[in-house]
């Protein structure tokens, strides 16, 4: 019985007994259940390391696409339930707390896009994954950090396109293929805040530091990266390089997976603007809790549900990434 206190809050606000070991009871309900744990690379490393599978946006899509699953559990943000619920409607779909949103999701609300379009008749609509359903709905294909600039790519240069919402991933795609896809004017609170300045600091105190940076950041940071990626591609990187230190400019929520693939190495998360906040991680993310994870198992609550007509429109871009994405491999 879910109270109406829980749905209220949009989690299950229940203490878990002190003498349970949740790790140990996560993983027996999934067997049990026949439920699958996902979780991304920004959440808390507990987290990460109960997941069956951890991955990056486009990776967590293309296994949600071929999981025999009865329900998944999304450890992410609320889009990313979304996207799994899009592609398996018949399974059930849970993310541990229903406040996970995104706040570069929510800088672009369905309408206001859709009235923006109005203004690009003609135009190929690309979307960022991290948007709403709704948005998809909207969208011709979708795109991860990871496939955005070879699915940009797979359309003639003449192709009109608009690309939203984030600004800084859409300028960084324009400059890489020479396009110029109007862009909506969106971004992400954590990748904004990085501080070129502090990165730069850091680089003089470790001279042989190499810095990554997700394509949200802005410009400026970018351009003094030594790799700009995914999440899985800058894991890939710094694993494979000779370097033996790195400044990550991304959630980080990420170093947990670094360090653990390689030991060795020193990873050092790049400080924001301001110095008083955690601003390099995503509040939202960190509203999975174990506590949260369990109590989610516990009462298959809460469930993601997107609206029949939008999901029937959102398939057929989400797909389009993922038919792409197949032959680019
Ligand atoms: P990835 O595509 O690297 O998973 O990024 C998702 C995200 O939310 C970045 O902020
Ligand atoms: Fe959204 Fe930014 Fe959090 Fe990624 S880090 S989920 S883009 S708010």
């Amino acid at each position: 019985m879910i109270k109406e206190e829980w749905k209220a809050k949009g989690f299950v606000d229940e203490p878990v007994p002190a003498d349970v070991d949740l790790k140990a009871e996560i993983r027996r309900m999934c067997k049990e259940k026949n439920a699958v744990i996902m979780a991304h690379y920004y959440t808390e490393g507990i987290i990460q390391d109960v997941a069956d599978f951890i991955g990056d946006s486009l990776a967590l899509a293309q296994k949600a696409a071929t999981t025999d699953a009865d329900i998944i559990v999304m450890c992410g943000v609320h889009f990313m339930g979304e996207t799994n619920k899009i592609l398996c409607p018949d399974k059930l779909v849970l993310v541990p707390d229903l406040n996970a949103s995104c706040s570069l999701a929510e800088s672009c609300p369905a309408p206001a896009f859709a009235e923006f379009l109005k203004n690009y008749p003609g135009h190929t609509v690309i979307s960022y994954v991290n948007t709403t359903a709704a948005v998809k709905a909207l969208t011709d294909v979708v795109v991860t950090s990871s496939n955005a600039r070879e699915i940009v790519e797979s359309f003639p240069e003449d192709t009109p396109i608009v690309f939203g919402p984030d600004r800084n991933l859409g300028s960084y795609i324009n400059s890489l293929t020479g396009r110029n896809m109007v862009l909506w004017d969106g971004a992400c609170h954590v990748h904004e805040k990085f501080s070129v300045e502090k990165i730069l600091q850091l680089k003089a105190e470790h001279p042989g530091a190499k810095v990554l940076a997700h394509p949200e950041c802005k410009g400026a940071v970018k351009a003094l990266a030594d790799k700009v990626g995914s999440t899985a591609a800058l894991l890939k990187f710094s694993i494979n390089d000779e370097a033996t230190e790195f400044i990550v400019a991304t959630e980080s929520g990420i170093l947990h997976e670094m360090q653990k693939a390689a030991p060795q190495k020193t990873f050092l998360p790049a400080p924001p603007d301001d110095s008083t906040c955690a601003c390099n991680e995503c509040n939202f993310m960190r509203l999975i809790t174990l506590q949260k994870l369990y109590n989610t198992l516990k009462y298959e609550w809460p469930a993601i549900e997107v609206d029949a007509e939008i999901a029937a429109k959102a398939i057929r871009p989400i797909h389009k990434m993922l038919e792409i994405s197949e032959k680019l491999k």
